[in-house]
């Protein structure tokens, strides 16, 4: 007797296959049984003909961190289907936390009215379980929130002593759970590290069965320079590699995702592990703080600040920043998605020379008062991709579906802004524009770059396929309706097409409304 039987759907079993016709039997969470199953008893049977069966998606680039304990529901993630979200990327995870690290945290979590209970892994994993959470959550380890706890924001090497506090928490994360350290190389303090640091404190995490994430250190002018670092650190620590939302930024890059692919094929054929996921959409999104060089960030935000007052320093800034800016596609190309407070929410949703031009300004001095103004909590969403090289990517068959966004809900704290509509769309944009509209890969590769690809890469053995006695994480939809609706004018809008997720054989999404059970856990690696 099966707790549950979804019948007569296709059957789309996450190998790349063809699909089939079938029944899939769900037993203590578990599938139990695929085939014809039509006269098997049940507790319950969901109608599946005319749905594609899949194993739930597997966000392996997440930055929901904090959303799933401000709403434990994951709204815009498990309404596209996502089952399991890696959390801790780009450098930036909740935890291990040192001194300087818990002040920034506690501070950033009492803005949600949320308290912290936890300096380590163990204990942040622990935390999401207690609270509930609708999905399975794999957490990496941000380098940069290590590297902050034990050295804040200081522009150098590590000591030794350093180097070795940073590889013990390293190595307790692991231990606790983490399924391998991200690193986010534009961002201080990851940027302010050198291939030595990351490749000894990669060691660490390969000796645990991790893998290294990178957001590179550049996705531009010198993207291939960055891969180059990527995959050296991959030999030199004899880790496996994910290339974090690969891409090229700024139209003088356009094409060269083709030549980075080709390098992705010449270490794998030389036997390095390497991977790359992807979001599918030509704007990138980030804080606005980042279009600033990184030595203005040495000392952290406070200094930051300071600089960006001091009046020669602030226009050999402003000297910098415009090249730079003019160079990556313009202040036209910059969309603000978010601020802090109050009088400058009318921003929000344009660009920054019509910012510039509503405030009487030049966009870089715009841009740096908006900061200052803001205390540097300025989103910034930058339309620097080119439609062709995300389909180049989109075709490699080592390269992942993941959304760069987190879970977020159009009611609440999470439904402020106007955020990148990765944060709502991903997945079903993949499936819907991508898939049936456009051709670029067939439903059944979509599905696999959703799933047994991110689960190989995490070593998620029993999820991520259809197979028996695998998890019950799946998702149903309509191959010919599924569509993101969710857009950069208007991003808080659910997909369309995805009628039944299941967690752990748990409906979480029936008929297309959230059923409110929370049966995700905080996987341990
Ligand atoms: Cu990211
Ligand atoms: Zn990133």
């Amino acid at each position: 007797m099966f707790d549950l039987l979804i019948k007569g759907g296709r059957l789309v079993d996450g190998t790349g296959n063809p699909w089939v016709t079938g029944d899939l039997g769900i037993k203590a969470g578990r599938i139990a049984a695929l085939g014809r199953l039509e006269k098997a008893p049940a507790a319950r049977v969901i109608d599946a003909s005319e749905l594609v069966v899949s194993p739930g998606f597997i966000d392996i680039h997440s930055h929901s961190d904090t959303e799933l304990l401000v709403n434990p529901r994951a709204e815009s993630k498990i309404r596209q289907g996502v089952t399991t979200e890696v959390t801790g990327n780009c450098g930036f995870s909740l935890a291990p936390l040192g001194p300087e690290g818990l002040e920034r945290v506690r501070a950033e979590l009492e803005g949600y009215g949320l308290e912290l209970t936890w300096e380590t892994m163990g204990g942040y994993l622990a935390a999401l379980e207690q609270r509930g959470i609708a999905l399975n959550v794999a957490a990496l380890l941000g380098h940069g929130t290590v590297r902050r706890s034990v050295m804040g924001y200081e522009r150098r090497r590590p000591t030794t002593v350093e180097r070795q506090r940073m590889q013990e928490m390293v190595a307790q994360a692991m231990a606790e759970g983490a399924f391998g350290i991200s690193t986010g190389l534009i961002y201080p303090p990851g940027s302010f590290s050198e291939t030595e640091e990351l490749v000894e404190l990669s060691r660490v995490v390969a000796e645990k069965g991790g893998f290294y994430a990178s957001h590179l250190r550049d996705e531009g002018d010198r993207l291939l320079e960055a891969v180059t670092e990527a995959l050296e650190i991959g030999r030199r620590a004899g880790i496996p590699v994910e290339l974090s939302h690969h891409k090229a930024v700024g139209q003088a890059n356009w094409g060269k995702v083709k030549d980075s692919l080709r390098m992705i094929d010449e270490a794998r054929a030389g036997g390095l592990d390497v991977t790359a996921d992807q979001y599918p959409y030509v704007a990138t999104a980030t804080g606005l703080g980042s279009i600033v060089p990184d030595w203005a960030h040495e000392g952290g935000g406070k200094r930051l600040l300071e600089r960006l007052q001091h009046e020669d320093t602030r226009r050999r800034l402003a000297a910098e920043v415009e090249a730079v800016q003019v160079r990556k596609g313009g202040w036209d190309k910059i969309l603000v998605p978010s601020v802090k407070t109050e009088k400058n929410r009318r921003f929000i949703g344009l660009d920054l020379a019509e910012i510039a031009r509503r405030r009487g300004q030049v966009p870089v001095e715009a841009a740096f008062d908006l900061l200052m103004e803001e205390e540097l909590e300025v989103g910034m969403i930058r339309f620097g991709m080119s439609e062709e090289d995300v389909k180049e990517v989109l075709s490699h068959p080592a390269v992942a579906v993941g959304s760069d966004g987190s879970a977020l809900a159009p009611y609440g704290r999470l439904g402020e802004g106007k955020p990148h509509p990765r944060n709502y769309g991903t997945f079903p944009r993949v499936l819907g524009k991508y898939v049936r509209e456009e051709g670029v890969i067939s439903l059944e590769e979509a599905v696999r770059k959703m799933t047994s690809l991110p689960a190989r890469r995490l070593g998620l053995w029993e999820r991520g396929l259809l197979r028996p006695g695998f998890w019950a994480d799946i998702t149903l939809f309509e191959p010919g309706a599924v569509a993101d609706r969710a857009t950069f004018a208007d991003p808080h809008q659910y997909p369309a097409g995805i009628p039944y997720v299941l967690v752990n054989g748990e409906v979480v999404i029936e008929k297309g409304e959230h059923t409110g059970a929370l049966p995700g856990r905080a996987l341990r690696h």
